[in-house]
């Protein structure tokens, strides 16, 4: 067992090339969704693939999918009988828009005081880094006792859709006895914290078509049925006074909560004024017979993520619009699936959708819901780093936030995740001004450092 204490310091003589390489790492615009931004998440990709090769791994490779690429890297010198652990990360980010509510642009990371901004700063290129320095700092001042893999993927933030095929082609190069995997965030600068569920994913895509043009709404409207109107009638009826999900079956494969669990979720220190300051919203919402921390952690949901349709410029326009579009997502708990929530949603569309308009739904991507094991190895040996790093245990928790990688390697290798991540609820992810917070992204890397010097 190698002693940790070098590394930390490693880590502090080295903090300032640190930062800078986080900063050129997140001045690449690498957002996965939008097509001219393809080069630049290969740029993204390649940029990974040099630093894991100069912090000493082998075999270090940008393979291609049929989406983005994985990069991919190990370190297997710690020998056959040392355990291998895969590192997960993704390198893609969000989107930046509305670009005019950033108050510097979102790919020149700016410091202010303990903050680093730009857009992928938390989630996740600020966590890829501390793994990356966490390991150059162990391996740098003593060998690693264990093995490292390096799965670095350019498609999470648009649903991993290459990756189950990518894990199947790669089997055998991927096997290994755990996944780290860093982008499950943490509930306070002073908790560190180990998750053990994530909530999945199964997101659409739903057109209302009416008349086959736009149309002079005084001409034509009373006798044609808006399809504006009727998208929104259709949405407004998928929850209940009580913010319930109405469509058809939506909870039967909902596991109830233990007595045990509800427990555990009652002495999270997650409060509802804390939950008002991070959103800003006036009044929190929801199933009122569950607290927030259960209803983001262990409850269902439909939102609605986007809506179009008619004239939304400046001005006015009498318009009766041929079309109206919403982008629609449930997120989904044990033991429901992104295929059957699908067929709920088109059952409830098939009983609801008036014979006056025409309806298509796309299903876009989807990621499994995924409980981890909460005492495995790798959840101990975790556990004791945050804990040797904060001076108090870790809080275990369940997330609401998506990661498909996690079922991809429960699915297709049998591997189970330990997720854990230094991104605070007010890092802003996936909003305007993100965030990472500088003393937690240190401290997070001393205990990745602290992690990967014990778990031999
Ligand atoms: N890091 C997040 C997921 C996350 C957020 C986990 C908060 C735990 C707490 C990840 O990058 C993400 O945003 N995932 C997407 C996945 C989706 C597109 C399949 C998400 O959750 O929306
Ligand atoms: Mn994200």
């Amino acid at each position: 067992m190698s002693d940790a204490r070098d590394a930390l310091a490693f880590l502090r003589a080295n903090r300032d090339r640190h930062l800078r390489e986080l900063r050129a790492f997140i001045a690449i615009p690498s957002v996965s969704t939008l097509a001219e931004h393809r080069d630049d998440v290969r740029r993204a990709a390649d940029w990974l693939a040099v630093r894991l090769s100069t912090i000493g791994m082998t075999d270090v490779k940008v393979l291609p999918t049929r989406g983005h690429p994985v990069v991919y890297g190990e370190w297997l010198r710690a020998g056959r009988t040392a355990p291998t652990v895969l590192i997960y990360g993704h390198y893609d980010v969000q989107p930046v828009d509305p670009l005019e509510l950033w108050t510097m642009p979102p790919f020149v990371p700016e410091q202010r005081g303990d903050h680093l901004y730009g857009r992928g700063a938390s989630d996740m290129k600020g966590q890829v880094a501390a793994s990356l320095n966490a390991v150059e700092a162990v391996m740098h001042t003593g060998a690693l006792p264990v093995n490292i893999k390096w799965l670095l993927e350019g498609e999470e933030e648009i649903g991993s859709e290459h990756l189950g095929e990518f894990i199947r082609a790669h089997k055998r190069q991927l096997a290994c006895d755990f996944c780290l995997n860093p982008d499950a965030g943490m509930l306070a600068p002073d908790k560190p914290t180990i998750t053990t569920g994530l909530r999945g994913l199964a997101y659409f895509e739903l057109k209302v078509f009416g008349p086959t043009k736009d149309l002079h709404s005084g001409m034509f409207g009373g006798v044609v049925h808006n399809p504006a109107q009727v998208l929104a009638e259709l949405i407004a009826g998928m929850h209940d006074r009580h913010g319930k999900v109405t469509l058809p079956g939506f909870y039967e494969r909902v596991r109830p909560l233990g007595r045990v669990e509800r427990e555990a979720f009652r002495r999270l220190p997650v409060s509802d004024r804390q939950l008002r300051a991070v959103t800003g919203a006036p009044k929190l919402w929801g199933e009122p017979k569950f607290l927030s921390a259960e209803r983001i952690g262990a409850r269902p949901t439909l939102e609605v993520n986007g809506l179009l349709s008619g004239f939304t410029g400046d001005g006015s326009k009498t318009v009766l619009p041929a079309v109206a579009m919403a982008k629609l997502s449930c997120r989904l708990v044990p033991d429901q699936t992104p295929r059957e929530t699908e067929r709920q949603l088109r059952t409830y569309l098939k009983l609801r959708a008036p014979k006056t308009i025409r309806w298509t739904l796309t299903a876009l991507h989807s990621a499994d819901p995924v409980l981890t094991d909460p005492d495995s190895p790798g959840v101990r040996a975790l556990a004791a780093a945050l804990q040797a790093t904060w001076g108090k245990r870790p809080y275990f928790k369940r997330e609401g936030g998506s990661i498909g990688a996690v079922g991809l390697l429960r699915q297709h290798l049998g591997i189970d995740s330990v997720l854990t991540g230094f991104g605070l609820p007010d890092d802003a992810i996936h909003s305007p001004n993100e965030r990472l917070h500088l003393p937690t992204w240190q401290r997070g890397t001393e205990a990745l450092a602290r992690l990967f010097s014990s778990c031999g």
